[in-house]
């Protein structure tokens, strides 16, 4: 995720700055610059690579300038590149920018921008617009900006004939403002101003900020000044790194519903699924007959529900590859074979292997990854990048939902270009994909509930998952997560196959978490619960029905909100990840850093 920070003060605002973005490093980023403005002019350093490669550039700059913004980009519109850095500079307007304008094609048109764009980012867009609007009054050009946008932003805007003022404006796009001693500063994050005080406030949305090096002012778009509540932390630099969480995990459970929408909403154009910015060749979905897919642990496993969605709906076949084993056999794959490959890191020796050996096979390889510029990125024919920022904690949460949603659309891209499925059906399809971050947000409202249970499971060394189709393949992920950071020998079962054997291990108080959110087969799914409750496991059920109190059933029960069965996968994924996360907590384990894992298997 992108990082910002601004500084208006009376002291030099250069070092200032590249500290500050050398704390928010940890957000992930590809690219760094900073405009620093002064007696009229500004100067503006940019370019692909680290913050340190940045204060180089900088360095024989003797400016003396006590304003100015700096920004790391994490791509997302527009590629690597350093045109497409940030801060971006329109005429009289520089601008930095954290989030994803939806409409910034439309704008372009809409207001002749093409001849007028240097980059390929949306960013620039905003820069071009505030630059039209710009006539001396930059409240009023802001306003009238941003009511042309739609989306996630926060903004941090200088104008070049305006010495010594930052402007600033959010929506959805985190940022938190403080004025200290040293004047008025403006960051994404507590990270990078933590060093200076650790009292701040939270940017209300569609409030504009205008930053001095005496005070901050805070006005609402009808001009009404405000005064948001001053907050304090509490929080060493590492703690703020963590966003207040205990453990890198649970911020990143709770950062999900972002991560989602920063990975899908870029690709949804006219409601429909789109690929168009990621370069990737719709042939490749028209003339695959057969889909492998490659991965590894959590990816695979997302891999397993891009299994069930593109067999159940399109009726094409798809095998689901584990690719230490993938790698070592003769694979049925050819130049009909599509193969997707999935990865967070873009480093896991195993897929990367795998993927080379698919390609010999004439297969083209779509991966699915979260580090740009990765050796599995650079390798594959197409790649769908996901953008849910850096995943600092060894057991992978938000990439694997972004990775289940990039499924999704890849399913859904699949079966408009081979019209199996109508547009009507893709704009369905697409619009409860785009509520999924909504679900998440409302599951997570549960953390007190699963608290409660996970402090049930922690007592037993082993539990079990159950459910059928999608609650199955979920159950896999539940059962990886919860084993690999509390050490609680977790085992995923077809509830169905329940009774041909396993179910002999099912003694009194044995944890059995039971998914069935999977309408038509609900009513087996319970049967298989009665079973097990009948001999003594605790059992906790989670499933779409209002109507489970018989404890008989169930010791409890946690209810996601009523949905297609297609679509519970993120609120169960959720679920599954705040158990797994609880109880490690519960057993006092570090739960970023388990015992023998590491963040990213580069060996064999
Ligand atoms: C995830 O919780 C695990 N730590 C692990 O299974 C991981 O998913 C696997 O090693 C694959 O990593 P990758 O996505 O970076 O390729």
């Amino acid at each position: 995720m992108c990082g910002i920070i601004g500084f208006t003060g009376n002291i030099p605002a250069k070092d200032i700055i590249l500290n500050g973005l050398e704390r928010l490093e940890y957000r992930g980023y590809d690219s760094a610059g900073l405009a620093l403005l002064e007696n009229g002019e500004v100067t503006l350093h940019k370019r692909t690579g680290k913050v340190e490669a940045l204060r180089n550039l900088c360095a024989s700059d003797d400016n003396s300038a006590t304003c100015g913004i700096g920004h790391t980009r994490w791509a997302t519109h527009g590629g690597v590149t350093d045109v497409n850095a940030h801060p971006h500079h329109a005429g009289n307007v520089v601008l930095i920018h954290n989030g994803i304008i939806e409409n910034y094609r439309q704008l372009i048109v809409e207001y002749g921008l093409a001849d007028k764009l240097v980059s390929e980012t949306d960013s620039e867009v905003v820069a071009q617009l505030l630059n039209i609007f710009y006539e001396g009054d930059p409240i009023a050009a802001i306003k009238k900006t941003i009511k042309l946008l739609s989306g996630a932003f926060a903004l941090c805007i200088m104008f070049k004939d305006i010495p010594d003022k930052i402007f600033a404006i959010r929506n959805v796009s985190p940022m938190i403002a403080t004025h200290c001693d040293q004047g008025s500063i403006i960051a994404s994050d507590l990270t990078a101003v933590i060093a200076f005080t650790k009292d701040y406030f939270v940017v209300p949305e569609y409030h504009i900020l205008t930053l001095t090096k005496d005070e901050i002012v805070v006005e609402d778009l009808k001009g009404h000044v405000t005064k948001p509540e001053i907050l304090t932390v509490n929080w060493d630099i590492e703690g703020a790194q963590k966003g207040g969480y205990p453990f890198f995990m649970l911020k990143e459970i709770f950062e999900q519903p972002d991560a989602i929408r920063n990975t899908v909403s870029p690709r949804v154009e006219d409601g429909l699924p789109s690929f168009e910015e990621d370069g990737i060749d719709d042939a490749i979905f028209e003339h695959c007959k057969r889909i492998t897919i490659v991965a590894c642990g959590t990816a695979m496993h997302a891999g397993m529900v891009g299994k069930q969605l593109i067999e159940e709906k399109l009726r094409i076949p798809v095998q689901v590859e584990i690719a230490s084993e993938f790698r070592y056999k003769n694979p049925i794959i050819d130049e009909n074979t599509l193969t997707i490959v999935l990865s967070q890191s873009g480093e896991t020796i195993d897929t990367l292997e795998a993927l080379k050996l698919a390609k010999t096979f004439g297969s083209k390889v779509l991966s699915i990854v979260n580090v740009k510029g990765s050796t599995i990125a650079r390798e594959s024919d197409y790649v769908l990048y996901t953008h849910a920022g850096p995943e600092i904690a060894v057991a992978s949460t938000k990439a694997y939902t972004v990775q289940v949603a990039a499924m999704y659309l890849i399913a859904c891209r699949l079966g408009l270009v081979k019209n199996i499925i109508t547009e009507t059906m893709a704009r369905q399809f697409i619009s409860k994909l785009l509520s999924a971050p909504n679900i998440i947000e409302e599951t997570l409202k549960q953390a007190e509930e699963i608290k409660r249970i996970a402090n049930q499971i922690k007592l037993s060394p082993d539990a079990f998952y159950i459910g059928r189709g999608l609650d199955y393949v979920m159950g896999l992920e539940a059962a990886l997560k919860l084993k690999e950071i509390s050490y609680v020998h977790a085992e995923a079962y077809a509830a169905g196959e329940l009774k041909h054997g396993t179910i002999a291990l099912i003694t009194e108080n044995v944890p059995v978490i039971a998914f069935a959110t999977q309408e038509k087969v609900y009513d087996k799914v319970i049967s298989n619960i009665v079973e097990v409750k009948a001999r003594g496991a605790y059992v906790v059920l989670v499933s779409m029905d209002e109507s489970v109190t018989d404890t008989k059933v169930c010791d409890c029960h946690i209810r996601i909100p009523r949905l297609d069965s297609e679509f519970t996968t993120f609120a169960t994924a959720v679920i599954l990840q705040m158990i797994a996360y609880y109880t490690s907590e519960a057993k006092g384990l570090d739960v970023d850093k388990p015992r023998n894992l590491a963040k990213s298997v580069t060996v064999e």
